[in-house]
């Protein structure tokens, strides 16, 4: 068997990668005690939470630019691209894999290459995520960052608090995006491959 190291993780997806889960763990932490305000207080006293939050958002935020600029004019981006293509096919059988052909040793079908890094659960998730979800999060927290530029009624109903209600769900669906994502990269061929593979930049293809 011969292993094969396949560049995949340009540094500044790497650079982009580790700042964005920094601030994304320092969000949920501090928007969680925000948001379990009690009389007793807060589990992070609360101006400390508002004001580490308010970092985080605006750093996350122009991560976040960066990410998507990078994207553009690098060509990790066709990793984002096609993502509908065969999709419920190709979705099944990837699903298929991690519910059986995984505990059968059976080869990824989808296997790692310069020009299709992820596969098609990853690919679509990732679309989703930086496409819809942070954008929703982010000009949500925008909104309630600077109120003013908020309606302050929709059909009767508060602006903040409608404001409020999206990024409260975004933020939780985020959340629960990070715990998955979390698991899934732990599926690669050892259970830290997948992680050494964001530190130094290579995948470890065997055929
Ligand atoms: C993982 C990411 C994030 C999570 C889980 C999160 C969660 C939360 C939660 C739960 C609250 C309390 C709301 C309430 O209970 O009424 C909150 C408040 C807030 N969030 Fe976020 N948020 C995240 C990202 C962001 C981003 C990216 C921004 C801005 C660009 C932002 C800006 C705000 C602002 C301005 C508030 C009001 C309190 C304050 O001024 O700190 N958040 N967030
Ligand atoms: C402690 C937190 C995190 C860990 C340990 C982690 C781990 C990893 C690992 C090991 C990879 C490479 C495997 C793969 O390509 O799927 C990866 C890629 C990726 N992660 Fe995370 N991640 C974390 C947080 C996040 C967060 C908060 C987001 C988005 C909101 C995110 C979005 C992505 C994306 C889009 C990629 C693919 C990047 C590319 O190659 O273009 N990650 N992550």
């Amino acid at each position: 068997m011969t292993t094969k190291k396949i560049y995949v993780y340009p540094v500044w997806v790497r650079l982009w990668h580790v700042l964005n889960a920094i601030c994304f763990i320092l969000l949920i932490l501090t928007g969680m005690s925000l948001h379990f305000t009690t009389a007793e207080g807060n589990f992070i006293r609360f101006d400390i939470s508002v004001a580490i939050h308010n970092v985080a958002a605006i750093i996350i935020t122009f991560n976040y630019g960066y990410f998507v600029m990078g994207n553009i004019v690098s060509s990790n981006g066709k990793h984002y691209k096609n993502w509908r293509k065969n999709l419920a096919t190709n979705l099944w059988r990837q699903g298929r894999f991690y519910a059986f052909g995984i505990f059968k040793k059976e080869p990824h079908p989808f296997p790692v290459s310069e020009d299709n890094k992820f596969n098609p659960l990853q690919k679509i998730s990732y679309v989703i995520v930086m496409y819809l979800g942070m954008p929703l999060l982010i000009i949500s927290g925008l909104g309630l960052l600077f109120p003013e530029t908020i309606a302050y009624t929709v059909f009767g109903v508060s602006g903040l608090l409608l404001t409020d209600m999206l990024h409260i769900t975004m933020g939780f669906v985020l959340s629960l995006f990070l715990l998955i994502h979390i698991y899934t990269c732990t599926l690669g061929e050892k259970p830290l491959s997948l992680f050494k593979g964001m530190i130094n930049g290579y995948h470890d293809a065997h055929d």
